[in-house]
């Protein structure tokens, strides 16, 4: 029968999710999951305090958990995420610095070189912007120097030039918010001077203070237009409006280079924001209404 990943697959397009290792016993879950989605982001377990919990000690148990999973059934990897403000392990707070910057430059090169040539994209820098100004949020990254976010991307082609570097934010759906113009700026500025992108991940979480709006799809144009291809990354919508829903897709589905679409998880109790019961499937894993309205989108 048809399934958002086959749906999506008709037009070149993949539909994943965010995959939980701690859920992978559960044959409910991964039933659903393995017949559904074609692509996976593991939701926790390749940031950066599960990956390195001790400067230069790596650890894949989790992550390859997912990882083997995904490959055994069929599915891609989009790696997430390799440098971000949160999920900072406390030896890396006590750094500051050149001693960061290479700690940050280090570790890009362990995550990457263990699964070199094996992830589709990769979230190489995540939520570096800040929510109000447009400017860049402070963090200990950012406070190594503005040219932090090029670093990263710079080590991350040299590392595993197969995969695709994307960078990845909130709010940056609505292209009259100023964060939204932040990130195109510095996107606009990276393919202008040859700094290594490739996509930039729109997280797409949805909800009553900050709505999907129609415009979305000028967002997603905009951005293309700089060269870049553009995903929906960690999708989620407060209530799960069937018609939103159906408008997500069909914004990606006006945009070429608009080529998948991820789902920030799979029943609404996997769901990061449980409460607001924001996915496709509910709690007994049977198709919401919005699961039709999207499989019907595509
Ligand atoms: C969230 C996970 O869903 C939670 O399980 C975890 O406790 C915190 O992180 N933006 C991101 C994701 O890029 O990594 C976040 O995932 C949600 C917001």
């Amino acid at each position: 029968g048809t399934t958002l990943g086959t749906a999506a697959a008709r037009s070149g397009r993949y539909f994943g999710t965010a995959i939980s290792a701690s859920k992978l016993g559960d044959s409910a879950y991964t039933t659903i999951a393995g017949r559904e989605f074609d692509m996976v982001t593991p939701e926790n377990e390749m940031k950066l305090d599960a990956t390195e919990p001790r400067q230069g000690q790596f650890v894949f148990t989790a992550a390859d958990r997912i990882f083997d999973w995904a490959v055994q059934n069929g599915k891609r990897v989009r790696g997430h995420t390799l440098v971000w403000h949160a999920a900072e392990p406390s030896w890396l707070q006590s750094l500051t610095g050149s001693a960061l910057r290479q700690a940050m430059i280090d570790h890009i090169n362990g995550v990457m070189s263990h699964y070199k040539g094996k992830i589709y994209a990769w979230d190489v820098v995540n939520e570096a912007f800040s929510d109000s100004t447009g400017g860049r949020r402070d963090s200990n990254w950012q406070r190594t120097g503005d040219d932090w976010i090029e670093v990263a991307f710079r080590t991350a082609r040299a590392a595993d030039p197969a995969a695709k570097l994307c960078y990845n934010d909130y709010n940056i759906e609505n292209w009259s918010w100023a964060k939204t113009q932040g990130v195109y700026n510095m996107v606009k500025d990276f393919t202008s001077r040859g700094v290594p992108i490739d996509c930039v991940g729109f997280q797409a979480h949805f909800n009553s203070l900050t709505p999907y709006s129609a415009d979305f799809r000028t967002t997603l144009r905009n951005f293309a237009a700089l060269g870049v291809d553009v995903q929906i990354t960690e999708l989620d919508i407060q209530g799960a409006p069937a018609t939103t829903y159906a408008n997500v897709v069909n914004d990606c589905l006006a945009v070429p280079r608009c080529n998948g679409i991820t789902v920030w998880g799979v029943r609404d109790p996997d769901s990061w924001r449980s409460s607001d019961t924001p996915l496709l499937f509910d709690g007994n894993g049977g198709k919401k209404p919005a699961y039709t309205a999207v499989l019907d989108a595509l």
